[in-house]
Formats: structure tokens, sequence, C-alpha cells
């Protein structure tokens, strides 16, 4: 097939193709994936209550909903909210504007947004499927200009850049992450084990793979060496980058099996806070 040919395509209009397998399938996917999520995160994080699963036990342990963590403020006497004391900076503040609700997931969730958002393999993702430039390979696009009007991200994308520095902060939500399931093994201060707990186990584990194969870190931690037989640097920077190597060729495996995974933790913390479902586990024997 000639270059012409190629060119001809995209020409000729959106979704315009000599391609005869299942080209589509993919991007529907992606879209059905994004807009559902969007739709679910927007869901939980404006339900602004039943966020926190403890079986009614104070003292340590208990269950947070990971689109509700960290908990930076707590509104008190509010069905299945956290106990005080796990709030960060106390009562929820007083500024806060009266025809949003008191949930404490909008206040944290736009910094783990931007950083998925932002992310190489969600940029592939969503300028196929929501811009259609073009949809797929081989597949005619929507109406550009020509090579002279392409920016790439170099025009308003330009602020894809904030990756690299959300990317520091995705790792200190990992990091809670990791506590909130520590705490999600005791209930009333005693050790057990629940569903719940393994969900609040497996997210931080697959946001590790997830946010350790970014290209941000991989460039980081060996990526931006010129030699890596040069000296010990050069082959701590080879070790280092040979695991996040391996990672970021997984990347967009991970970037959906943690995306799923967090959905799937958090609607089960709701569910079990609201008493829609019960929570199989060890403190109930
Ligand atoms: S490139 Fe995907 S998380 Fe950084």
């Amino acid at each position: 097939m000639s270059t012409n040919t190629i060119t001809d395509i995209h020409e000729k209009g959106l979704f315009k193709t000599l391609r005869t397998d299942n080209w589509w399938l993919y991007p529907g996917l992606v879209v059905f994936g994004l807009s559902s999520f969007l739709i679910y995160g927007f869901w939980s994080a404006w339900q602004a209550d039943y966020y926190w699963y403890s079986a009614g036990q104070g003292g340590f342990g208990g269950y947070l909903a990971p689109f509700y963590s960290p908990l930076l403020f707590i509104k008190e006497g509010v069905e299945g909210a956290a106990p005080m004391e796990h709030s960060l900076f106390g009562a929820w503040p007083s500024w806060w504007p009266a025809w949003l609700p008191p949930s404490p997931s909008l206040l944290i969730l736009a910094v783990p947004g931007i950083f998925r958002f932002t992310c190489y393999y969600y940029r592939k993702a969503y300028y196929r499927v929501f811009s259609g430039t073009p949809p797929a390979c081989a597949v005619g696009s929507l109406p550009r200009k020509g090579k002279e009007g392409y920016k790439g991200e170099t025009g308003l994308m330009i602020v894809q850049n904030v990756h690299r520095i959300t990317m520091y902060f995705a790792v200190m939500y990992i990091i809670v992450f990791f506590y909130d399931a520590y705490l999600s093994f005791f209930r009333g201060g005693e050790l057990g084990i629940g569903l719940g707990s393994l969900l609040l186990l497996g997210n931080p584990i697959l946001l590790t793979c997830y946010t350790f194969g970014c290209h941000s870190i991989r460039h980081l931690v060996g990526g931006r060496m010129d030699c890596y037989s040069c000296g010990m640097m050069g082959e701590v920077a080879h070790n280092n980058g040979k695991i996040v190597g391996w990672l970021n060729q997984r990347h967009e495996f991970f970037a959906w099996f943690s995306l799923i995974w967090i959905m799937i933790a958090d609607f089960y913390i709701h569910m079990v806070s609201m008493g829609n479902i019960i929570d199989p586990s060890t403190w109930s024997f």
C-alpha cells in the first residue's frame, strides 16, 4: 500500500479505512472504560457519606473507601463517615460552599485525576477515541489542518507536562493507600481479615505497578543516563531501569487493571457501609 493511499483515506473523512479487522473494538472499549470511570468517580465523590465501615466498632481499624483517602476534613454527623481521629486537619471547614456536598473526596480527587489524565498511555487512548485524530492506525480522522498546523504538545496541550510533577504526589497517595490497607486488617483493635481488606490491599499494589511503570519515573531512575557502563551510578541506574522497564512494558495493562480495581474497592466499601453487602470476614466468627 503506498503512502498516497493512506493519505487519501485520511482525506476521505472520519472512520474511512481499508482495514477489514475489528479496529473499532479497541477505541470502543476505551470509550466505555473511561466514561464508566468518570461517571462512577463523580457518583462516588458526590455521595459524601457511607465511605467508612468498622461494623460500628471504635478503636484501631476499619475500611476507608479509596476515593475518600486521604481524609483531609470530616463532616460530623454524616451517615457512614469515618471517626474524627482519621481526619488530617479536623472538622469540616466553614468556608466550603453550601451548594457542594461536604464530601472529603471532592478535596482530593484532582491530583490523582490529573496524574491519570496526563499519563502517556491515556493520552494515546483518549486522543484517538475522543478527538478522533485518528481513531486508529490507517483509519480516517476528523479534518485536520496540514502539517504546518500541527503543534503536538507544544501548543495548548503543553499543560500535559504537569504529569512529571503530579507523579510525586501519586507516589504519596500510594503510601497512604498502603496505610489504609494496613488499617483494614484491624477492627476494634483486633487483627483479622475480610474481603474488604483484600480489596484495599490489592489497590496500592496495583497502583504501585502502574505508577512505577510511569515514563517519568523511568526517566528519573535511569532513562536520563547516557552511559550505563560508566561507574557505579550507571550500574545502579541500569538495574533500576530494568525493573521500571518491565513495568513500563505492561503500563497499559496496569493502567486498566488498577483503574478497575480501585472502582470495585470503592464501590464495595460504599455498599458494605450502606448495609447492602455483608462483608465476609474473620471478625464475624
Ligand atoms: S506515563 Fe503513565 S503514569 Fe506516567
